[in-house]
């Protein structure tokens, strides 16, 4: 267990991993955040758009990689660094959590990694819910990207020279970046549908103004636990697919964000949806990272099949990384303050949420400070 009653110390690191803007904490929560000292790496907050500066302004403290390491109790990063300069003992809060490389790394450098992927879904735990805040900006950003690769226009428009008529557009998984993107394609002006799994999903894809479409097949509902669906069989899959079909045939903009935590994420596009789609059609597969919802998809790629395209990106968030550093930062503030209460950083086994971000890793033995 960690029980620490000096100030407790949070190092912020900057980014490493290859296109990713984002940056774990803003200066706007370190007032917030007056039960820490908070060290950030140089540099940590450029490519989000802030400066060294105003995380002094802020109350925060500059140093180098290495020393905000050392001296940290807590490191803070979005995607989890290669655990260079941390001694056995240290803990990160980070992505990370679904990434079986990641977790073996963290194993061998006897690091405790807190997964943020691994909060569990309570209304307690809500407001430090990274997984939803970035899916939320990710939705937005995958219909700026998709309307980039229309050859047409997503609203009705009326002009003396003509009308140009509104784009269709659908969203294959209605959960939190599927119904933004509904929501921003509508805003935009496009018809809008959605399909999930989920029967939940029906009533919030309604209340965007979208049409829900549900296909004619015998248990093709999927309702998991905890707000997720569950997997489904190959074969109800293949029959889903087909089904679909039809809808997508007569689609402009597609965006799939269809996922099931820990598992590859089901195709619902296959070579034949594609052969049968309208000249033109862009696909957005935000499943990309996880094998994709579509079977062409190649991660951060642009694949052209015909007159289809088909985006794969892996990092919308970091397209707004202002926004999406905010909201990320938003969530760790809400966590750090749930870890330090009345001046004590407590990492105990027992809390729930702790328990739950640790994934089954015990916490480090230190003696308190
Ligand atoms: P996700 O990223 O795991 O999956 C995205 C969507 O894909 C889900 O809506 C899922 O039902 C859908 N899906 C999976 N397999 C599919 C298939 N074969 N065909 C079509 N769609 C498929 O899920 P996300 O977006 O993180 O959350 C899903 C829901 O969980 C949210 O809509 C919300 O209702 C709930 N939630 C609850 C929270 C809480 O209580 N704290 C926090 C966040 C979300």
């Amino acid at each position: 267990m960690v029980h620490i009653t000096r100030k407790p110390v949070v190092a912020v690191l900057k980014e490493t991993a290859q296109g990713e803007r984002r940056v774990a904490l803003v200066p706007a929560d370190i007032g917030k955040l007056s039960q820490y000292d908070i060290v950030v790496e140089a540099g940590a907050g450029l490519n989000a758009g802030f400066i060294d500066d105003d995380y002094t302004t802020a109350g925060g403290r500059i140093s180098t990689r290495a020393e905000a390491i050392a001296g940290a109790d807590l490191v803070l990063s979005v995607r989890a660094p290669d655990f260079a300069g941390f001694v056995p003992g240290k803990v990160l809060i980070s992505l990370g959590g679904r990434d079986t490389a990641v977790t073996e790394a963290a194993a061998k450098a006897q690091i405790l990694h807190l997964g943020m992927e691994r909060l569990p879904r309570i209304t307690r735990a809500q407001s430090m819910d990274v997984l939803s805040s970035q899916a939320s900006i990710a939705g937005y950003a995958a219909v700026l990207e998709g309307a980039r690769y229309l050859d047409t226009l997503l609203p009705m428009m009326t002009t003396a020279a003509g009308i140009v008529r509104p784009a269709k557009m659908i969203a294959l998984g209605a959960g939190v970046a599927g119904l933004q993107a509904l929501a921003t394609a509508r805003r935009l002006g496009a018809v809008t549908y959605g399909f999930d799994v989920r029967e939940a999903a029906r009533e919030q894809v309604e209340s965007l103004g979208a049409e829900f479409v549900f296909p004619d097949v015998p248990d093709a509902k999927a309702e998991g636990t905890g707000g997720y669906a569950a997997a489904q069989s190959d074969d109800q899959q293949a029959r889903l697919r087909r089904a679909l079909t039809a809808s997508l045939s007569r689609t402009n903009l597609i965006i799939t964000s269809a996922q099931i935590p820990g598992r590859a994420a089901p195709i619902l596009i296959d070579d034949e949806t594609i052969a049968a789609m309208t000249p033109g059609t862009v696909i957005v597969d935000m499943a990309a990272e996880t094998g994709g919802n579509v079977t062409i998809t190649q991660p951060d790629e642009v694949v052209r099949h015909g007159r289809v395209t088909v985006l794969g990106p892996t990092n919308l968030p970091s397209a707004a990384p202002t926004d999406s550093s905010r909201l990320y930062s938003g969530n760790m503030r809400t966590l750090l303050t749930h870890l330090c209460k009345d001046g004590a950083l407590n990492l105990t086994a027992g809390d729930e949420i702790l328990d739950a971000l640790a994934g089954g890793q015990a916490m480090p033995a230190r003696a308190a400070a």
